[in-house]
């Protein structure tokens, strides 16, 4: 005989990117996998789904949140941002073509998560020092590039904009 699943999914409505959506999701998933799985935001990396290493990292209502620590419903009627909310179109916006000018990726699926730390930061400290950058990524955990030209990339996205990197 088949067997019926019990459990009850809860209607979540978030603003992602701009857009309304509707999501049906079990108590228990998180904001990561209902990006992932239920909005088709595959711009949303998982990498330890601990809490350590920032892959995951979103915003929500502005603030940077690990998405694979936050449940869905915790968040119901929030506004989320996610890299796909970044650039305009196919055109990268300055921050994600200062990443690409100082190859600041090499694998990539830690860049998502840097690049939502960055775009927070250069809205609250638009002209940050080296050592802000610094701080403010020390949370986030690249494997390939050593972090050096990660850094240069944000400095420079700050410089070359003066601070107003596009971002919505
Ligand atoms: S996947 Fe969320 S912090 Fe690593
Ligand atoms: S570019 Fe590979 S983990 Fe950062």
């Amino acid at each position: 005989m088949a067997q019926q699943s019990t459990t009850a999914t809860r209607r979540v409505t978030l603003t992602v990117n701009g857009e309304r959506q509707t999501l049906d999701v079990e108590p228990r998933v998180s904001l990561a996998d209902a990006l992932r799985d239920e909005a088709g935001l595959l711009g949303v990396k998982l990498g330890c789904e601990h809490g350590v290493c920032g892959a995951c990292t979103v915003l929500v209502d502005g603030a940077p949140v690990r998405s694979c620590l936050t449940l869905a419903c915790r968040v119901d009627g929030r506004q989320i941002e996610t890299v796909e909310g970044l650039a305009s179109g196919p055109a990268l916006n300055e921050l994600q073509e200062a990443f690409r000018r100082h190859h600041a990726l090499q694998c990539g699926f830690c860049t998502a998560g840097f690049l939502m730390i960055a775009t927070e930061l250069l809205r609250e400290n638009p002209h940050p020092s080296r050592d802000e950058v610094v701080e403010a990524i020390g949370g986030n955990i690249c494997r390939c590039t050593g972090y050096f030209n990660i850094i240069d990339a944000i400095l420079d996205a700050s410089a070359s904009t003066n601070g107003k990197v596009h971002s919505e």
